[in-house]
């Protein structure tokens, strides 16, 4: 299969959020927990250049408790503040404050030298779309927040919330594009529904989720279906569309109908909690 974006929005995008970069401290990217590493796009590495850098692992309600703390020490490892969070529980969040301000220390000190205290700290929130960078923005600044207006050498328009005596947020997220270098990165968007369903095989796709769930999580499949599981994955999807009563007019299966309800179940949390990427796949440089 043969995923593609649209790299015109990109460039756009990037010149926006280089500028944007400028005015803050500390960039908070979020990634999807389930897909650690095709939800982040490489490029914010050279554009966050030497700010502060905290990773958030959201969505991590739906992905496997067991995979999280592996995850956080590979970022950790690279250099990160991270965490993993479920930017719907905005009580979750108390605790990005923390790690802000931690991120932030050494900028923090320098202020407090200079004599300049209780300067809050700027931070940004960047991410690939639909990682949940508006339901973050919303859960952690809550209506207690108010925007701050237009200050003095602050790129026109641009709003900050303020959180809190220590924190200034910018309104608008950075908005970043997947990066299609491998195919992988493609397949693993797609399962979690990042990508159109109108340019995605919906059959094809369904099926190398099943490849994936019965290698890597056996079991789920033959529970919640009711199915046999075995390799072959064209007999699995077969005998959910059967069990499902996927069929189309003439009784013949609707594979179509099938692939989309597993896809759908997936994306859902219906099989259960779920991390596609595991940390041993990928090599810390
Ligand atoms: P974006 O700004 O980065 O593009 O993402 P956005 O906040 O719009 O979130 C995309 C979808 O992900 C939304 O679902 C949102 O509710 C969901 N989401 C965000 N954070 C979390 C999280 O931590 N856990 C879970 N389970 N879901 C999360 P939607 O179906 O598109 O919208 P809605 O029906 O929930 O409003």
């Amino acid at each position: 299969m043969h995923f593609q974006w649209y790299p015109g929005h990109m460039t756009k995008a990037k010149r926006a959020m280089q500028e944007d970069i400028k005015l803050i401290d500390v960039v908070i990217e979020l990634v999807d927990a389930r897909i650690p590493v095709s939800s982040k796009n490489p490029d914010i590495d050279t554009l966050a250049g030497g700010k502060s850098r905290i990773l958030l692992m959201n969505k991590s309600d739906m992905a496997d408790p067991a995979m999280l703390d592996a995850w956080i020490r590979y970022y950790e490892k690279k250099g990160y503040l991270a965490m993993a969070v479920n930017s719907k529980k905005r009580n979750e969040l108390k605790q990005v404050n923390a790690l802000i301000q931690k991120a932030c220390k050494k900028k923090i000190e320098r202020d407090r030298k200079r004599g300049i205290l209780n300067r809050p700290v700027r931070a940004m929130i960047v991410g690939i779309p639909n990682v949940g960078k508006s339901t973050f923005i919303n859960s952690f600044a809550g209506k207690a927040c108010a925007k701050t207006g237009n200050k003095p050498g602050v790129t026109k328009g641009k709003q900050w919330i303020r959180l809190n005596k220590q924190v200034e947020l910018l309104d608008t997220p950075g908005i970043l594009w997947p990066k299609f270098e491998d195919q992988t990165v493609g397949q693993h968007l797609a399962f979690i529904g990042s990508i159109k369903d109108e340019l995605i095989q919906s059959v094809e796709l369904a099926l190398d989720l099943i490849e994936f769930l019965v290698d890597r999580y056996p079991g789920i499949l033959g529970d919640v279906y009711e199915v046999e599981e075995n390799p072959d994955s064209a007999a699995v999807l077969e005998a959910v569309a059967n069990n499902r009563g996927c069929r189309k007019k003439g009784d013949e299966l609707d594979y179509e109908k099938v692939a989309f309800l597993l896809l759908d179940d997936f994306r859902n949390g219906r099989l259960g909690r779920i991390t596609i990427e595991r940390p041993e796949e990928f090599h810390a440089e």
